[in-house]
């Protein structure tokens, strides 16, 4: 049996394979593109998450690397430093919220974890398909509103990249470089899961 993969979790308790196999990588082949059979499947995982009432806030701008322009314009959205890995990625993309609930106009204090969700569904099935994908929080919030129109009401939230991971070799700054090859840490499940007390570790 192959060793696994260095960036794969090594879980105290067993986990679904795509959770275990599921990491950020910051070097990407820039030759190969998403087929896109599978981008759908990302992004129709993406849309069965459940959501609060099923509002559904969220809404994804894409671009694939196949339509230079495109790509570049989305690229141009990401702040500098995300822009010089992720211009490796084979397909880039906006999450955008909707704030507020269709049904009545009133503040939906959960969309964001929603959108969370659909993130978080589209990137399971993307490594399910043995597409590698990286979320990101910097974005240039202003720019992507305009470069995209995007109304009020809505407000642009993150970005991911989807692509196929290269090694650590591939890349030239050492900054970026000694991320890709650090071992992943994770607090430990006492230290997140409480019972009783806020403070006191649940034993199970
Ligand atoms: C909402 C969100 C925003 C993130 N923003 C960035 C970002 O702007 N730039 C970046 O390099 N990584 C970003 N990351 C990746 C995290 O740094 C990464 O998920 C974390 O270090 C855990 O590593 P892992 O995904 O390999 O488990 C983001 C991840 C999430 C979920």
């Amino acid at each position: 049996m192959p060793a696994p993969h260095p960036k794969h979790a090594a879980p105290d308790h067993p986990l679904l394979a795509p959770i275990a196999a599921r990491w950020s990588p910051y070097a990407y082949d820039p030759s190969r593109d998403v087929p896109p059979e599978q981008l759908l499947s990302c992004l129709e995982a993406a849309r069965w998450a459940a959501s609060s009432y099923n509002e559904q806030p969220w809404t994804f701008l894409i671009a694939r690397r196949s339509d230079q322009q495109a790509f570049e314009t989305l690229l141009g959205c990401l702040l500098e430093a995300n822009q010089q890995w992720a211009k490796q990625a084979s397909v880039l993309m906006l999450t955008v919220v909707q704030h507020d609930f269709r049904r009545n106009g009133k503040p939906n204090r959960v969309a964001a974890h929603d959108i969370g969700l659909a993130a978080g569904n589209l990137v399971l099935q993307a490594t399910a398909l043995g597409i590698d994908a990286h979320q990101m929080a910097g974005i240039d919030l202003d720019k992507a509103r305009e470069t995209y129109g995007i109304p009020d009401g809505y407000a642009p939230l993150t970005a991911i990249a989807l692509g196929y991971a290269l090694s650590p070799d591939a890349i030239d700054d050492a900054e970026l470089q000694s991320r890709e090859t650090a071992p992943r840490s994770r607090k430990s499940l006492s230290e997140l899961v409480f019972a009783g007390r806020w403070g006191t570790p649940a034993e199970l």
